[in-house]
């Protein structure tokens, strides 16, 4: 048997392109086929057949051959195009029934996605190749279909020249992730039908290139396209070519074309008459068209707005009857870019994007339209507008609900060469494959509104094959702008040929300035991956967006990535827990490097979608001036105006609601302010306690993905003033510290201590900065009391000096003063100049388990330093619902700006009070024991409430891949002093 599986320059064999074929398959074939897992692509099946349900992988099944999760390290040692001799192959078989009125038609097996490599047979007989699986494969079967009973075979095997390029960061699955179905056709039938729709003011265009596939490969004569866009009642009819050339009839013309031949116009421009005596005698080949159709009064299309228009294209056959018919929804928009700007409809549209994988936790990569649907909906409940199909083209349904929905996508190529970047973009081998994958896309996609950029592909280098592919599109569309990362690569002035977009990975909020305000800045900056989103991540965005939203050239990003993409699995001892890298037994793999998401694996939203939120609101509200009760509306958005917003304001006492209104809001045009004021946030009355003025912005009418009055963004100012309130509690315990200085009495379960470590997140870990504390000793620290003093209240001074585990002295001093219902601390730290960058200055200390929690602070969910957009109030949490339960455990669960915090346990109540503002944490879980775990369901079960207030907390950042936390959201060293209380409530 031919090689195919080592063959790169075998893209596919007897493959159709991608096209147009009928909406609605005539026969389903999914479900169960028969199934056996044979260990090289040329093997014999054996008799044993097991059964699978079509679509699915054979990797998230029992067959032996579990997932694998890499990112640029390919799975194998072998060099391209070579692969393992062991190449795990599945065969799926089953019959299927062709109806007798298929043999005068035109019958096509469409696979709608594979993972690996494909080869069909029927009856015996081998039908075709295919790689690029991420993208349907269909093959004509007429001749080879039997009356009767057919057998269908596919072939699936997961290691081919491909896999190079199909190195993405991700799992290596393999087997069947698309529905397999067939399509029936009349024998004359369009074989591609390319509709590419732009604006031009109001004007409404439609590119269509037709061309048919005549029956025997005879080509007749008289058929023709009837072109309809339902909703503006407008239709067309356009003949297609009878490929028949025609030459000059009149000494004039003949003149003309002569005057043609010998290039007299081609300096000044080829006269109109000329052109269509060109095109006579030069005509396109049979049954084909290139034409432009004009539609005036067209609403554009934009990811606000995403209005489509139905567009019916009929085939009229020689007796103008109506042979096949098309449906597309378009919708009509411009895409350019314009010196440093990415223009949509001619504005310059801001990014708010996030990068997706197709992925699901328990099928791998098989997902339904529902699925797509759900995930397209949820991202536009958090205010995303961009999609990047990072790192090939998606189902089609998701590029259909991106059109519906309104998102802005970056549509890229299944093209990822990481291990081998630097040879195979340059390698004449893999020439034909580049500009296969795509050029395939571009066919597949072009008709979307949705599609603004295309993308070459990922991490791959630059080379010549980039070239070529580059080129092809530019022929082919030239609507839209190209986007690839690996052509700007280290050099943002470099790349033009194949990038108009510098479209950098993870740089640094410095770099992205800089090279806005350089002079040389020539392209538009859109990132197309940022702020990686790896377990508790996501630091500073709010800082990325501050630099976006003041420099013109930069236009937003990606993040990375949608998902965490951990894998239901149950463990021996009857868990379930998401699996990553190295959980099913294998030995190469990058851990937990693929749970990077900002979703978790079931699609609940991580805390840090809730700043991405609140940064990519609609409208904003700002502050003028809070003692005159004046505010400013500002209208972020491109195309839309205010009318569909309300604003509702609420003024709260320390989280108690005193007032509320709703704003009179102003119709505002896009990018627009208005002031306004609300004149009770003006008024003086005496209160105890915080005041403070929210403000709720929200969409009135109910849309597809929310209900009415659905909050898009929020706003909250402090108002002046305010007293503190009077103590409740009378009585006063006695202070009881031990001799080793500690505090033994209101029910602690471990007395307060000070701690300087925390549970290295992901971006401790990878960025370095965990191995720096680890060497330092702080996460098991000892105290040595070296002072105490009693004082004439009834307190005692402590000094004591703590001892890390490798030997550096930490100085404590401690005023322990009897307060009412408890202790009051107040507390110094004075952190020597070695101890530079450590995790956090603060007090831990347990309590008995706790079943609800009460907070005056951010919330209700965990903020950091450097990820802390959240509204100040008073919440409440359940004990279940306060930790965060990142796959890979680790820090979690903090609240920044906690002004006092309430703790119901079994018994009793406490409360914790602090001097100012501090970040807290109340978890059932300890740092060690959170560092410990590999897996969330490695806890051991809560049996105490961990409590943390911290002076200085440092920031989470985005190391694990990206820039570290910036140093003004470091721990610095020196004196850190804070004071807090802890009460036991009657
Ligand atoms: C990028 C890459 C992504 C992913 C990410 C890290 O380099 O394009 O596919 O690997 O880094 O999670
Ligand atoms: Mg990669």
């Amino acid at each position: 048997m031919l090689r195919y599986w080592e063959s790169p320059e075998t893209t596919a064999v007897h493959r159709l392109r991608p096209q147009p074929v009928a909406e609605s398959a005539a026969m389903a074939l999914d479900g169960t086929w028969r199934f056996q897992l044979l260990s090289a692509p040329d093997a014999e099946p054996g008799r044993d057949w097991a059964e699978v349900t079509v679509p699915s992988l054979w990797t998230m099944g029992d067959f032996g051959d579990p997932p694998q999760y890499t990112n640029v390290q390919m799975p194998f040692d072998e060099q391209p195009p070579v692969v393992p001799a062991h190449n795990p192959t599945g065969v799926y078989e089953r019959e299927f029934p062709a109806p007798v009125d298929w043999r005068s038609r035109n019958t096509v097996l469409r696979v709608g996605g594979f993972e690996g490599v494909l080869r069909v047979e029927l009856n015996g007989a081998l039908v075709g190749i295919a790689k690029d699986g991420r993208i349907a494969s269909e093959f004509v079967l007429d001749a080879m279909l039997i009356e009767g009973d057919n057998r269908l075979r596919l072939v699936v095997s997961k290691w081919s020249d491909a896999t190079f390029i199909e190195d993405q960061d991700q799992w290596w699955h393999a087997g069947i992730s698309r529905s397999v179905e067939l399509l029936s056709r009349p024998a004359t039938h369009l074989e591609h039908l390319d509709l590419t729709p732009t604006l031009d003011g109001a004007a409404g265009r439609l590119r269509i290139r037709a061309g048919l596939s005549f029956a025997a490969g005879r080509s007749q004569p008289g058929h023709a396209l009837r072109v309809r866009v339902e909703d503006l009642g407008v239709s067309s009819a356009l003949m297609l070519s009878d490929g028949i050339p025609r030459g000059p009839e009149t000494d004039a013309d003949r003149a003309s074309m002569l005057a043609w031949f010998t290039s007299e116009y081609a300096v000044e421009g080829t006269p109109h008459d000329a052109r269509t005596l060109l095109q006579r005698a030069e005509p396109m080949p049979a049954g084909h068209c290139d034409a432009t159709v004009e539609f005036e009064g067209v609403e554009p299309w934009s990811a606000e707005a995403p209005r489509l228009y139905t567009v019916v294209i009929e085939h009229l056959d020689a007796a103008g009857e109506v042979c096949e018919q098309f449906v597309r929804r378009v919708g009509f928009r411009s895409v350019a870019v314009t010196g440093h700007e990415l223009l949509v409809n001619g504005r310059a549209v801001m990014i708010r994007g996030v990068n997706r994988h197709d992925f699901h936790r328990r099928t791998g990569k098989v997902l339904t339209e529902h699925d797509i649907r759900a995930d397209l909906e949820e991202l536009k409940r958090w205010n995303v507008n961009a999609i990047r199909t990072s790192h090939y083209p998606n189902d089609p349904a998701l590029l259909r609900l991106a059109d519906e929905l309104g998102f802005y996508v970056v549509a890229e190529a299944n093209l990822e060469s990481h291990a081998f970047m630097h040879s195979i973009c340059d390698d004449p081998r893999y020439l034909n494959a580049f500009v296969d994958r795509v050029s395939r896309l571009v066919m597949r996609d072009q008709h979307h509104a949705s599609v603004i950029l295309w993308s070459l592909g990922n991490e791959s280098g630059y080379g010549a094959n980039h070239d070529a592919a580059a080129s092809w599109v530019r022929r082919f569309d030239p609507t839209r702008p190209l986007h690839y990362e690996g052509a700007i690569r280290g050099d943002w002035t470099a790349g033009h040929r194949a990038t108009d977009i510098v479209c950098p990975m993870y740089p640094s909020i410095d770099a992205i300035v800089r090279y806005a305000t350089s002079g040389t800045l020539d392209r538009p900056l859109i990132m197309c991956e940022y702020s990686h989103a790896m377990g508790n991540s996501n630091g500073s965005l709010a800082d990325y967006w501050g630099a976006i939203e003041a420099h013109p050239g930069l236009q937003g990003g990606f993040i990375w990535e949608m998902w965490d993409h951990g894998l239901v699995q149950r463990t021996a001892d009857g868990l379930e827990r998401y699996a990553y890298g190295g959980d099913f037994g294998e030995t190469r793999h990058d851990g937990n490097f693929c749970c990077d998401g900002l979703f978790f694996p079931d699609r609940t939203a991580k805390p840090a979608m809730h700043e991405f939120k609140q940064l990519s609101a609609p409208i904003v509200v700002e502050e003028m001036s809070t003692v005159a009760g004046e505010f400013r509306l500002r209208n972020r958005q491109h195309f839309s105006d205010t009318s569909g917003f309300s604003v509702v304001w609420t003024i709260t006492n320390e989280g108690s609601l005193l007032l509320q209104g709703e704003v009179d809001v102003p119709c505002l045009a896009p990018g627009d302010t208005a002031t306004f004021s609300v004149p009770e946030v003006a008024a003086r009355t005496a209160w105890e306690g915080e005041r403070l003025v929210d403000f709720s912005i929200r969409r009135r009418e109910a849309t597809v993905w929310s209900p009415p009055d659905f909050e898009v963004g929020w706003a909250q100012f402090a108002l002046p003033g305010g007293v503190a309130r009077a103590e409740l509690i009378t009585d006063t315990p006695k202070v009881v510290v031990a001799a080793d200085g500690r505090i033994t009495f209101l029910g602690l379960r471990i007395a307060p201590q000070v701690c300087l470590w925390r549970a290295p997140t992901d971006n401790d870990r990878i960025g370095g900065v965990a191995a720096s504390w680890e060497a330092w000793g702080l996460p098991k620290i000892r105290r040595e009391v070296t002072g105490r003093e009693s004082l004439p209240d009834g307190g005692v001074m402590l000094r004591s000096q703590w001892q890390t585990s490798t030997g550096y002295a930490v100085e404590h001093h401690q005023v322990i003063t009897p307060c009412p219902g408890g202790v009051q601390v107040r507390e110094h730290v004075f952190l020597p100049p070695q101890l530079d960058d450590v995790a956090r200055v603060g007090t831990v200390l347990a309590l008995p388990s706790c079943r609800a929690f009460e907070w005056f602070g951010s919330g209700p969910f965990e903020t950091y330093p450097d990820r802390h957009l959240s509204r100040i109030g008073r919440w409440s949490a359940e004990a279940d619902d306060v930790a965060v339960p990142y796959v890979r455990p680790q820090e979690n669960g903090a609240r920044v700006g906690v002004r006092w915090l309430e703790l119901e346990g079994e018994k009793a109540r406490w409360r914790i009070t602090t001097d100012e503002p501090r970040l807290m944490s109340f978890t059932p879980y300890e740092a060690q024991e959170l560092a410990a775990a590999t897996h969330w369901s490695e806890l051991p079960k809560p049996s105490k409430t961990i409590v943390h207030i911290d002076a200085a907390h440092r920031g989470v950042g985005t190391a694990s891949c990206g820039p570290d936390a910036l140093p003004q959201y470091r721990v610095p060293v020196g004196v850190h002093a804070w004071t807090w209380r802890l009460q036991r409530l009657p």
